[in-house]
């Protein structure tokens, strides 16, 4: 497939079929967040795949919350997105130039799994909102950050047109 053509499949999917996915597509997923680029080759990440059915559930549960994310609790797989030190020249370089590379890194982690998820027929949804103490204490994660969660699963709604800023609106040549 193309790659604008995959980038224009990939939509915030928030309805899915009750089917499983397989364990071997998931790897597939998280190799291409593994071969993402990041700061200092830092790759301040780590993909907990949560696929059995009660904790999906739970994880789930710990997402909807406040009329939100009540579509993650009838997901087949959840994962949890885990914020690692970065290595010491990542570490120095943010704070010289007083940038968070870490967070930079994981989103763009984050999108290849994705788009390879995309690829493979799957749906995704990043998820932003959700309980994040529940969620660590729910994968026994102590001491660090989860940033993101990720829903995965086979698509059951409609495919929707992107609405999206014009590209005038959101580039120029030469000066701001
Ligand atoms: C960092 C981040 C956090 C997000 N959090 C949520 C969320 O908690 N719940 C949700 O339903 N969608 C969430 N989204 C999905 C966005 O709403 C979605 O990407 C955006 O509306 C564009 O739509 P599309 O992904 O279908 O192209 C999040 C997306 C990102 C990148």
């Amino acid at each position: 497939m193309e790659l604008l053509d995959l980038i224009q499949k990939r939509q915030s999917d928030r309805q899915y079929e009750a089917r499983p996915v397989d364990r071997e597509l998931v790897v597939k997923c998280l190799e291409a967040a593994r071969l993402a680029p990041s700061a200092c080759n830092s790759q301040p990440w780590k993909f907990v795949v949560v696929d059995e059915p009660q904790l999906v559930l739970q994880v789930g549960d710990a997402a909807a919350g406040m009329g939100m994310n009540k579509f993650a609790k009838e997901v087949p797989v959840i994962v949890a997105v885990v914020l690692e030190k970065m290595n010491l020249t990542a570490r120095i370089g943010s704070v010289i130039k007083d940038k968070e590379y870490s967070l930079l890194d994981m989103g763009i982690a984050v999108e290849h799994f994705c788009l390879q998820a995309a690829e493979l027929g799957l749906g995704t949804c990043i998820m932003g909102w959700f309980d994040e103490k529940k969620v660590k204490k729910l994968l026994g994660i102590k001491n660090k950050r989860v940033p993101l969660l990720i829903t995965l699963g086979y698509p059951a709604g409609e495919t929707r047109r992107k609405i999206r800023k014009s590209l005038d609106d959101m580039s120029s040549w030469n000066k701001y």
